[in-house]
Parts: C-alpha cells; structure tokens; sequence
C-alpha cells in the first residue's frame, strides 16, 4: 500500500510540469511568503501572470466564480502557470448575510464553474471581505472547502498607487505571511514587478498557500491564517 502510494507519487512527479514542482519548496527550511490575489480573474490578470512567470513566483489566486464565467481562459492560464486556486464564491456575497442553501449555492456553482474552466477545482475558499462566522466554515465543510484568511492585507483597493502599494506589501511582509491583494487592481499589477524583486532580494521565496502549509493539502471546514 504504502510502495504503491510512493509509485504514483513519484510517477506523478515526473509528468509534472516543471512549474509545479513548487512543492518541493521546504518552508521549514526556507523563508517563504505567499502573495494571495482576490476578486478575479479581471482585464489585469493576464499581466500579471507575465509578472510572476518572469519572476519565477508562485502565488494564490481567490476567483470569483462569475468573473471566471466571464473569463475562463485567464482561470485556465492561472492554473497552466502553477499557481494555486480558491474560491471565493460566485457573486462576492457577504457570506453571514445568506441563508445555509444560499452558501452552499454560492461556494458550489463556483466550484463547477471553476472546475469546468481549469479542469481542478479547489480545496480553499476565502469569504468575501473576511465575513464570516461557525455557520460559514460549517457549510464550507459540506463544499469540501477549507477557509483561508491572510496575516496582512494590502488594502490595495484603497490605495490604487503602486508606490504606495508597494511600500505596504514590503511593510507587511515577514516569513510564512499570507499577503492579500487583489488582480483586479491595476496599480498593484504595475507594483508587481519591483515587488517581486525586491522580496526575493530579501531572500523570500514566493509560494504557494498549500506550500506555505508544507505541502499538506489545506484540510475542509478548518480556518488558516
Ligand atoms: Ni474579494
């Protein structure tokens, strides 16, 4: 049992990609941080995918599910690159606000919609504007999804200056963090360059969430970060 699990493991290695072997990035060992980006994908992603390819930097995504209704080949391209995938439900709602069935509505066409786009559907979701309670983690253990928060966020939405978007990644930056901004912003794609740059000359290397969680896959109805 145990020879065969390794078998397919390391089969599964080798016809990986070479993006996606970011898992072996060890974050015990090494300084990691993962760039979390909501509300996609939007007009700005594809730019930013440029970005992070160049840079050799992984990162989250959240997508909202009718953005990727709207934009299936930039959700497809996400995953193509190795980054990671959530949900981060379908109409942006306000999660406590909505009824149980309403939840579920909202976290499980999402993950058809992202399934049927990307081919993968998520194991992480994240509530919108970080609006939620017991009831919410609840019904995203029935969608197999678990919560993930962030340690900083950028309030990049606000600021829309890449200065002074920048200046505040690198502000709230520090090992293991979870950093959330947004794709849809276009002052923080055009920040993204010098932010990259900058975070690995401080020796961090930009990872996914399920690798900054070593490599474990996120667990359905727990809450991280
Ligand atoms: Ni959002």
């Amino acid at each position: 049992m145990v020879i065969h699990a390794l078998l397919a493991a390391s089969l599964a290695m080798t016809s990986m990609p070479a993006t996606a072997l970011q898992a072996r990035v060890d974050c015990a060992r090494v300084k990691c941080l993962a760039l979390t980006f909501d509300d996609g994908p939007g007009t700005t992603t594809p730019a930013l995918l440029k970005i992070l390819g160049k840079a050799g930097a992984k990162a989250t995504f959240f997508l909202v599910g009718k953005q990727v209704e709207k934009r299936p080949e930039i959700a497809a391209q996400v995953v193509k690159q190795g980054h990671a995938i959530g949900n981060h439900t379908y109409s942006h709602a306000s999660l406590p606000t909505l009824r149980d069935d309403e939840i579920l509505e909202e976290l499980k066409v999402t993950q058809e919609v992202i399934g049927q786009a990307t081919g993968q559907q998520p194991t992480m979701f994240r509530p919108p504007y970080g609006h939620t309670d017991e009831r919410v983690l609840g019904l995203a253990d029935e969608a197999n999804l678990a919560q993930v928060l962030w340690t900083a966020t950028t309030l990049d939405w606000q600021l829309r200056d890449a200065k002074k978007i920048k200046a505040a990644v690198l502000r709230l930056a520090g090992r293991d963090g979870v950093i959330l901004m947004h794709d849809t912003v276009p002052a923080t794609v055009k920040a993204m360059p010098e932010i990259v740059t900058e975070l690995k000359k401080r020796g961090y290397h930009l990872v996914t969430v399920p690798t900054l969680l070593r490599g474990k896959r996120p667990q359905s109805g727990v809450s991280y970060f």
